[in-house]
């Protein structure tokens, strides 16, 4: 279980303030700006034909609303949504039941699309395409197809690895969202949106440095106002300035860029002992003690997007940047 304060994986607590905070519509959605004009269009497009909308395929990062956005959806369209993951579609039976019980128009959300199995999405493509099920009765000589009908309806996929979804299934999809780390900005507005919530009085200053902090991600920067808060009531006097904001990021370990101890770890090992690179992904992760897998996914888009590692084919290397944030000197390559 991850539990670093800026893991972009969903905890428990945050799936329930994610839930109550959830934005209904479009509207009140804060930031992705393209991905929400967008969208705007082919939902009022749809909406005035009385279609359902066209599949729609949302990926990018962990944390940056992708759940929010489906149900976004379901709402904008006046609609229902059924919510599973490709890991809890375990046979084609399971999405055959899913799908039947569908009502015409409903958005069907698939989190982690690209973790079905093959079985189970070749069920999918006719249904996605047709709206029909083909299903094999009997065994042997006596085996034949029988096609169902569906009702038309809105599959929404969600995936935070575009890359692995299969062709065929990628083709399917007739609008495809990539979601974008937020803006400062943003980010800083859904602080004092959260704040409110929260009923808690958070100074622009301090709301901006938690929106500096929060490594683009909407879900770490709620999760940091969350414990910054605590800090706030237990040793100050219940408003987050920017003082007892800094002072409890520093008690969290989180700096002034939003890297940790495990960031610091990765980059200082490959300075330390790989000369800052280039080293393979394999290598720096036993060096550090860590999942290739986890580096991969986790740690590095981020470090990526700022600029601090760059990715070679042979092996990861750290910037200048990097050598600069940790005031060390930059080596003459
Ligand atoms: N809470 C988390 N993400 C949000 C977003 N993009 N807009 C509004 N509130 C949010």
């Amino acid at each position: 279980m991850d539990d670093r304060i800026l893991s972009n994986e969903l905890n428990r607590e945050d799936e329930s303030l994610e839930f109550s905070l959830r934005p209904q519509f479009l509207q009140q959605y804060i930031g992705q700006d393209r991905v929400k004009q967008n969208l705007n269009v082919f939902i009022q497009a749809a909406k005035l034909r009385s279609e359902p909308l066209d599949h729609v395929l949302l990926y990018g990062p962990p944390g940056l609303g992708k759940t929010t956005l489906s149900c976004i959806i379901a709402n904008e369209m006046g609609v229902n949504i059924r919510t599973t993951s490709g890991p809890a579609i375990e046979r084609p039976g399971d999405l055959a039941a899913i799908l039947t019980a569908l009502e015409a128009g409903d958005v069907l959300f698939i989190d982690e699309i690209h973790r079905l199995h093959r079985s189970v999405e070749e069920v999918l493509y006719p249904a996605m395409e047709d709206f029909c099920l083909d299903i094999v009765i009997g065994k042997g000589e006596t085996a034949r197809s029988v096609r169902l009908d569906l009702p038309p309806f809105t599959l929404v996929g969600a995936t935070t690895r575009a890359g692995l979804l299969s062709a065929p299934l990628r083709d399917r999809f007739g609008v495809l969202s990539r979601l974008e780390y937020y803006e400062l900005d943003d980010l800083t507005e859904i602080v004092v949106r959260t704040g409110e919530f929260f009923e808690v009085e958070v100074t622009p200053e301090a709301a901006e440095e938690l929106a500096r902090r929060a490594r683009g991600t909407p879900r770490i920067v709620n999760r940091l106002l969350k414990r910054v808060r605590d800090f706030a009531q237990v040793q100050g006097d219940g408003v987050i300035g920017k003082e007892i904001a800094v002072e409890a990021l520093e008690r969290l370990q989180v700096d002034r860029l939003g890297l940790d101890n495990i960031d610091y770890k990765l980059l200082k090992g490959i300075i330390e002992i790989y000369n800052g690179g280039p080293v393979g992904l394999h290598t720096i992760a036993a060096t550090i003690g860590e999942e290739p897998q986890t580096l991969e996914d986790v740690y590095e888009p981020y470090l990526l997007q700022i600029g601090f590692i760059q990715r070679t084919p042979r092996g990861r290397m750290v910037t200048d940047l990097v050598y600069r944030h940790f005031n060390l000197e930059v080596p003459k390559r």
